[in-house]
């Protein structure tokens, strides 16, 4: 049996930084994932080019951008590792990135840049005395915890034992960065919520977020023929004080409405409840088609032409005889209700397109049972908890990303301060 100062679960954005960083500590890491690539998530996202983070994040005011039970539990590990320290890495790896939209950070080549930056450092553990062995891919059978008679007691005291097709190994500090349950093609599994299970920690319920929502066939028809079609809107769910609104593009799909606007909104969906559309925002839109009819005999989907795209404009109209007329013969009550369901469609979705295409899990391992300092269980010592699978989901546009580096980051410093205070691990063969 093979002794690690420290096992990782998963080899993903957070499994890997935390890898990393781990090494550079001096720890003699072991990083298991099941899935034969590197990373999966990272080299998809963002088109290609990874939104790895995102400069508007403030860490003292986590609950702007993360959903979560307690999203105040991200702030301590946030505020430790920034945005800004994660662009001084990419700087000195000669990584070049720029802003889009909102604060958003991509590569400028290639995702591929990013994993390559992980991977040199998990090398770089070496110069430190540490090691970063990578078994994958490998599937994880078992993982137990206590001390087997056959031990050494010099060497090992409680710990954990995770069997694996490529034999037993153990470790007194095991974390799990086995992510969420989004795209299971590429390697999402369940593991890190059966093994929080295990070991008695609770879970929030789980649900796919940052994800297209669905609406039934029928009521849908009138809109399928409008696949494809994208349009900046504001889209709005709940009341106040809870009330949550983004200004972002909506797009129609063949089965209901995507974009970063429904993506964003999906995270705080729940079946049932209604969703809000305002197609033209910024603009009064019963007081122009008012004014336009003083001044014009044009047809009502031509002037409204003016706000929306030609093709929804048509699309609406054709809903109802009143609205498929040139605008100086309609009625000022059918123009003011024209105004009233594009500025305010209300709308309930029937469902999503669930984990295959979520980019998130909603959900996961309660906060209230993990320390926020080092996201290490409360009831199990050296047992940890980090990225996607713990109960914290950012927004779209990077924010993902930074909580797996900065709880990545937490986690490596205080197995670097376990390390320093424990003897080192052994290999035994
Ligand atoms: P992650 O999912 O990255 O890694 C988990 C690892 O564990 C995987 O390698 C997996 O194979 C492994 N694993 C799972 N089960 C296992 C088992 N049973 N045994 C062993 N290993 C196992 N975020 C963002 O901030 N900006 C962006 O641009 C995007 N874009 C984006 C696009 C798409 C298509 C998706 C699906 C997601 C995003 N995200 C994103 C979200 C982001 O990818 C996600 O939040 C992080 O990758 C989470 O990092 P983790 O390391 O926690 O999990």
């Amino acid at each position: 049996m093979r002794r690690f100062d420290a096992i990782i679960l998963g080899a993903g954005a957070a499994g890997l930084f935390c890898a990393a960083q781990a090494g550079q500590h001096g720890l003699r890491v072991l990083l298991i994932d099941h899935f034969d690539r590197v990373a999966e998530k990272v080299r998809i996202s963002g088109g290609g080019r990874a939104n790895f983070t995102n400069r508007e994040l403030d860490p003292a005011a986590p609950h702007k951008h993360f959903i979560g039970r307690n999203p105040a539990f991200c702030r301590s590990a946030l505020a430790r590792f920034t945005p800004a320290d994660f662009t001084a890495l990419l700087d000195r790896h000669g990584i070049g990135y720029h802003e889009k939209h909102k604060g958003q950070l991509f590569c400028d080549r290639s995702a591929d840049d990013l994993i390559g930056l992980l991977l040199a450092e998990c090398d770089a553990a070496q110069s430190a005395g540490g090691l970063v062995e990578r078994w994958q891919p490998c599937r994880v059978q078992r993982v137990e915890y206590g001390t087997a008679a056959d031990d050494d007691p010099a060497q090992s005291s409680a710990s954990y034992r995770i069997t694996t097709e490529r034999g037993l190994v153990e470790t007194p500090a095991l974390v799990v960065a086995t992510g969420g349950l989004s795209i299971p093609k590429i390697g999402a599994s369940g593991l890190g919520f059966e093994l929080a299970r295990q070991f008695g920690l609770k879970l929030t319920d789980t649900r796919p977020g940052l994800v297209p929502l669905t609406f039934d066939g029928a009521a849908w028809a009138p809109y399928a023929q409008l696949a494809g079609l994208s349009l900046p809107v504001r889209i709005t769910i709940g009341d106040k004080p809870r009330r949550v609104d983004f200004h972002e593009d909506l797009l129609f799909t063949h089965r209901g409405l995507s974009g970063p606007a429904v993506l964003q909104i999906s995270s705080y969906w729940r079946p049932g409840t209604p969703i809000l559309i305002d197609l033209a925002p910024d603009v009064d839109l019963a007081a122009e088609l008012l004014a336009a009819k003083a001044r014009s005999r044009r047809l009502i989907a031509r002037e409204l032409a003016a706000w929306l795209p030609q093709r929804l404009a048509e699309a609406w109209v054709a809903q109802d005889a009143a609205w498929q007329r040139p605008i100086n013969e309609a009625s000022d009550k059918a123009l003011q209700r024209l105004a009233e369901c594009l500025q305010r469609w209300a709308l309930t979705p029937t469902g999503t397109e669930g984990y295959r295409k979520a980019e998130v899990t909603v959900g996961g391992v309660d906060t209230r049972g993990l320390s926020s300092q080092t996201m290490e269980a409360r009831t199990r010592p050296g047992l940890y908890f980090i990225g996607e699978v713990v109960d914290v989901t950012g927004w779209l546009g990077g924010y993902n990303f930074q909580w797996a580096w900065a709880s990545a980051h937490a986690c490596a410093a205080a197995l670097g301060m376990r390390h320093r205070s424990l003897p080192t691990a052994q290999e035994s063969l």
